[in-house]
Parts: C-alpha cells; sequence; structure tokens
C-alpha cells in the first residue's frame, strides 16, 4: 500500500491557503483521516515508550538548550521512509506546500517536522517560531493524535491574533492549525494527560548575503 496523497488542488487545501491569505491562521477540525490519525498516534506513542524521543531544546545551534521552565516537550525528527504513516502524512503536507507556494507565492522550499509529546504539567511558554539568527521558517502546522480529548483535560494551543485577541484551540485527534511562524505568538497549555502531536515548519531558502 502506497502513502496516501491528496492533490494539491483539493478543496481542504485551498480553504487553508485562503484563511492564511486573508487572515494568517487556519484551523481545520477534520483533517487527518481518523485512521491515520490513530497510526500515527500509535507510532508516537511507541516511539515514546522505546525511548526515542528526546526532551526538546530551545534556541538553535550552539545556543540550543533544555529548558523545562520554557518548555517541557520531548521530540523526535521525522524522516522520510521510517513508517508508511509517517510518509503519509508528509505527503500531505507536500500537497499542502504546493498549494500555498501556487497561491501565496511564499517560495516555500522544504519541511521539517517532529513527534512531540508533553507529558502531564509540560508546557511551552509564549513564543514566535522563528529563530533570531535564522528566518527561513514561513509556516508552522500542527496536527494533533489524541484520542477523546476533553476540555479538562487542559493542553491548549493559545493563540494571541491580531483580530480576536487569545484563542484556544483544543488538541483533538485530526485537527490541523496552520499559522505565519514569524507573526503569530502562541503557546502551549499544560495538561492533564500525555498530549501528542506532529509539529513541522515549511522553509523558504536562506537569504543568500552577497560580498
Ligand atoms: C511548537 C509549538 C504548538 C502545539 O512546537 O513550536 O508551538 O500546539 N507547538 O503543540
Ligand atoms: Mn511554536
Amino acid at each position: 500500500m502506497p502513502a496516501m496523497q491528496i492533490p494539491s488542488d483539493h478543496p481542504l487545501l485551498l480553504r487553508i491557503v485562503d484563511d492564511l491569505y486573508a487572515q494568517g491562521w487556519s484551523q481545520q477540525n477534520i483533517f487527518l483521516p481518523q485512521d491515520l490519525t490513530q497510526e500515527l498516534a500509535a507510532e508516537c506513542h511507541k516511539r515514546s515508550v522505546q525511548g526515542e524521543l528526546s526532551p526538546a531544546a530551545v534556541g538553535r545551534g550552539p545556543n540550543q538548550e533544555v529548558r523545562e521552565g520554557i518548555r517541557g516537550d520531548h521530540i523526535q525528527w521525522l524522516e522520510p521512509g521510517e513508517a508508511l504513516a509517517c510518509d503519509s502524512y508528509l505527503g500531505l503536507m507536500e500537497s499542502l506546500r504546493i498549494a500555498m507556494n501556487r497561491r501565496l507565492f511564499l517560495g516555500l522550499e522544504d519541511f521539517e517536522s517532529h513527534f512531540a509529546m508533553y507529558p502531564p504539567g509540560a508546557f511551552y511558554l509564549k513564543h514566535l517560531d522563528r529563530f533570531r539568527d535564522d528566518d527561513r521558517r514561513m509556516v508552522s502546522a500542527v496536527v494533533y493524535l489524541n484520542d477523546a480529548w476533553l476540555p479538562e483535560h487542559g493542553g491548549h494551543l493559545r493563540m494571541y491574533l491580531d483580530d480576536r485577541g487569545e484563542y484556544d484551540v483544543l488538541p483533538t485527534g485530526g485537527c490541523l492549525v496552520v499559522f505565519l511562524s514569524g507573526e503569530v505568538p502562541h503557546e502551549v497549555m499544560p495538561a492533564t494527560r500525555d498530549r501528542l502531536s506532529l509539529t513541522g515548519w515549511f522553509r523558504r531558502r536562506a537569504a543568500q548575503v552577497l560580498l
């Protein structure tokens, strides 16, 4: 069975692109098919149990450090060819990349992503997904992998939006949130259960410095 694919002019993708253009972010509560969500959740859980996830660092390059007072998730970067479900997810993101480039001319060249698991009580303080010394990340995309998530479990993604202020998204399985990496401050609130997701960034080419 090949990895799942959708065409880059699929209505769901066009809706996301339209939202990004109009407001800089998009929320699709039903993005991943249920079976794919379950397979990705199982894959994330397996990696967590096998000890393959590591405490996430903040910063970049030599300045990277683990600081649980800033972010407390455990992550593993994704590579193609590791699991069919992961390749299906990467295929969907590739179709979204093409859809965004066609309509928004963002010049997105690649996509990097990782599994993330926030144990109970872990959080990620308010931040932007862009480094001071590297502005290649243009668009952030988070898909949630949690079965039967209830508001009382916490773990909201809180976005700080220009037009409506604080806006909370529940990390419910299959939901996708996309936003402009350099423009939407956001944070992850603590939860009472393990909180699983796949987080990724569409990047443009690094600006060339001509000397
Ligand atoms: C991140 C992040 C949001 C979320 O990993 O940079 O902000 O809801 N994740 O998991
Ligand atoms: Mn972030």
